[in-house]
């Protein structure tokens, strides 16, 4: 049986396109990156199409320049029935150098669909590794504390 890929690094420079006002990278572009780098584990996971369906806690540490290399990797950690849960993290440096910076941290769920758009089930990731169970662990963790803030965001949706 083919083996799925449950991993994917993507590694680029930051160029002059992901400008923001101050010189450095836009919040915007790393946003991007993170949802191709999940959108690729996910796609390779599932062997299916996949649509975003959550992003949280992003939070930028360290701002990004333009000219440094940039790496983001994107590791499932807890399937569903149709979801994929992803931990992205984004690291960037001087390509002259070997020193890295954490810059940003998330999860990011993706599900997978069919060609009408319609939800369809992914295969079971089953953790072995101490390392992964505790990945798991976190991903249900965090499902849970949503719940509370899905909560709290609901009357001011709007919808
Ligand atoms: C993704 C989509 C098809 C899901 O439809 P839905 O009717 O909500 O389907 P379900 O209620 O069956 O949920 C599907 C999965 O999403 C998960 N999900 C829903 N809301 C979630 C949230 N806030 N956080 C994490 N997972 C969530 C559900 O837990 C479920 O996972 P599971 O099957 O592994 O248990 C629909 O919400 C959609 O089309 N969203 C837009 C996606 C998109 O276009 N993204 C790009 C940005 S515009």
């Amino acid at each position: 049986m083919e083996k799925r890929e449950r991993e994917v690094t993507l590694r680029f420079l930051a160029e002059p396109s992901d400008i923001n006002f101050l010189g450095k990278v836009f919040g915007g572009a790393v946003m991007k990156w993170i949802d191709l780098a999940g959108y690729t584990c996910a796609v390779g996971w599932s062997q299916q199409y996949c649509v975003t369906v959550y992003v949280g806690g992003i939070r930028f540490y360290e701002p990004i320049l333009i000219g440094h290399l940039v790496e983001v990797r994107a590791k499932l950690i807890y399937t569903g029935r149709t979801s994929m849960h992803i931990a992205v993290d984004v690291q960037a440096g001087d390509p002259r150098s070997s020193q890295f910076t954490k810059t940003t941290h998330c999860i990011i769920v993706f599900v997978a669909v069919n060609e009408a758009g319609e939800t369809v089930e992914v295969p079971a990731w089953k953790p072995e590794s101490e390392e992964d169970i505790a990945l798991q662990r976190y991903a249900l963790r965090l499902m849970e504390l949503r719940k509370n803030i899905e909560t709290e965001m609901n009357p001011f949706i709007g919808r």
